[in-house]
């Protein structure tokens, strides 16, 4: 038996026992389901805000707990990590070892918690069409979804966390929602170099499944499945992953991508309240409409990488493409990964070439400064194409308050770069992750769901 299957096996133990007993340290500010198990969740819902007694002590599950209470904890016996105390800083750059660590998710609050945590090993991208007929069902859906999202994020072993999103078309004529679009939010147009597929853009509503098991990912996605036939299709999906040697350095090297540089080096620090406030979070001030506060815009780009091509190159070629050298990742001319390169005395690119990625994407100039952006890019490998090449890549997303300052100025900065000849863009789409559910009284989207069409 490997490692990952102990650690499985692990997992379906504790979850069957969850389902069996309660947790005995998971007693506040609960709710129970009348069934859930991995791939079929009966949440219990109808008179969703109000605390419900499980008739059947046996199969009642706990839901939706808040404040110190971790089902992590009360199951495997080890603390939560809670690094926000610790990591409060208002550097613009992540420090290693600093990022969120994905321990005990909390579910409640006034952004979703899983925009800010560090990335788990594996992740699901799932898009959906909205089946509902009307703002009535509509709502009942987002009731309904969420109370999965808490059950499932309070159940799943690994700590599972997700991430709700409405795209572009939740703002057509379906729901009378059409005034209350966030101002920013757009259908995605092709870039230069895109090569769009539709069948793997855009959608109504965006979830995102987020825990280090590729396993786990899929039960979760599974249970939406089933429970919501009637009210979600799935229009496409996409799943990602970081290299191992990630894990192995205890997280605190950036992860490498599939052309084989350090990728995530220089990031926003979401430990930083005051950047994320700044960047990323849509706040009272932004002139969008009140219901988008707490939320942010989600731009999520499927990059297929031309692996074969790239890795014939000479090696300084790659790494003037990228501006960084590939074993240690410093900036072209210094000696370490977190070493910042000086662009204003370099003017004529001795050391970072001015066409670098890195460069084009972050000149460091007072008019990129409002660009930051919140990465999390992940590989993927969906095996091959249909012309026997790898079809690999590098699934992007980026948390931005302002969609066209943040993701679209910075790829219309890229358009051209040397890297494009070795990247071909195909899927993806422009999201608004939804602000938190602040309560059991609460739901997703309620306040734009509640404002008159
Ligand atoms: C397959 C496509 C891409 C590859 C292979 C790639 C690779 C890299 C690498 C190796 C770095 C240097 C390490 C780091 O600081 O993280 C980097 C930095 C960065 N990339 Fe990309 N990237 C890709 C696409 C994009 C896209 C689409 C965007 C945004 C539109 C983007 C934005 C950035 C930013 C903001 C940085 C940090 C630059 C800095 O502040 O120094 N990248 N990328």
């Amino acid at each position: 038996m490997t490692a990952e299957d102990k650690t499985t096996s692990a997992s379906h133990l504790a979850f069957n026992r969850l389902i069996r007993e309660e947790s005995p340290t998971a007693d506040c500010n609960r709710f129970a389901v009348e069934r859930c198990e991995i791939g079929n969740l009966r949440a219990r819902a109808p008179t969703p805000y109000a605390p419900a007694v499980p008739s059947d002590p046996a199969r009642r599950v706990l839901l939706g707990f808040i404040g110190q209470a971790c089902f992590t904890a009360a199951t495997s016996g080890v603390a939560p990590k809670t690094s926000l105390a610790a990591g409060l800083k208002e550097e613009w750059v992540a420090q290693p070892g600093t990022d969120r660590i994905s321990g005990c998710q909390n579910f409640y609050g006034r952004h979703q918690s899983s925009i800010v945590t560090a990335q788990p090993l594996a992740a699901i991208v799932a898009s959906f069409d909205v089946l509902a007929g009307s703002r009535d069902e509509l709502t009942a859906l987002m009731k309904w979804l969420t109370v999965a999202t808490a059950a499932l994020m309070a159940v799943m072993m690994d700590s599972l966390s997700m991430t709700v999103a409405f795209g572009a078309s939740m703002f057509d004529t379906r729901f009378g929602l059409a005034t209350q679009c966030p101002k920013h939010l757009v259908t995605m147009n092709a870039f230069p170099n895109d090569a769009l597929d539709n069948d793997r853009c855009h959608g109504d509503l965006l979830i995102q499944f987020n825990v280090d098991t590729a396993e786990t990912n899929n039960q979760a996605l599974q249970a939406v499945l089933k429970d919501f036939p009637d009210g979600l299709s799935l229009r496409w999906r996409q799943d990602r992953f970081l290299l191992p040697q990630t894990a192995g350095a205890q997280r605190r090297d950036a992860s490498r991508n599939l052309l084989g540089f350090k990728d995530g080096t220089s990031n926003l620090d979401a430990n930083s309240p005051y950047l994320l406030n700044r960047m990323v979070w849509v706040g009272n001030t932004s002139g969008e409409p009140g219901w988008t506060h707490g939320g942010t815009y989600q731009a999520v780009r499927i990059i297929r990488t031309l692996v074969e091509r790239w890795n014939v190159i000479p090696l300084h070629e790659q790494e003037n493409i990228i501006g960084r050298d590939k074993a240690e990742g410093a900036p072209l001319g210094m000696a370490h990964e977190r070493d910042v390169p000086d662009y204003l005395g370099d003017p004529d690119g001795r050391g970072v070439p001015l066409l670098a990625h890195i460069r084009r994407v972050n000149p460091s100039d007072p008019g990129s400064t409002d660009s930051l952006i919140l990465r999390r890019g992940y590989t993927y490998s969906n095996g091959l194409t249909k012309a026997g090449e790898l079809d690999v890549g590098l699934l992007f997303t980026a948390f931005q308050s302002d969609l066209e300052r943040g993701f679209i100025a910075v790829q219309t900065r890229l358009n051209g770069e040397p890297l494009e000849r070795h990247i071909k863009p195909d899927g993806g789409g422009y999201f608004f992750a939804l602000p938190g559910v602040e309560s059991t009284r609460d739901h997703f989207a309620r306040v734009l769901l509640e404002t008159d069409a």
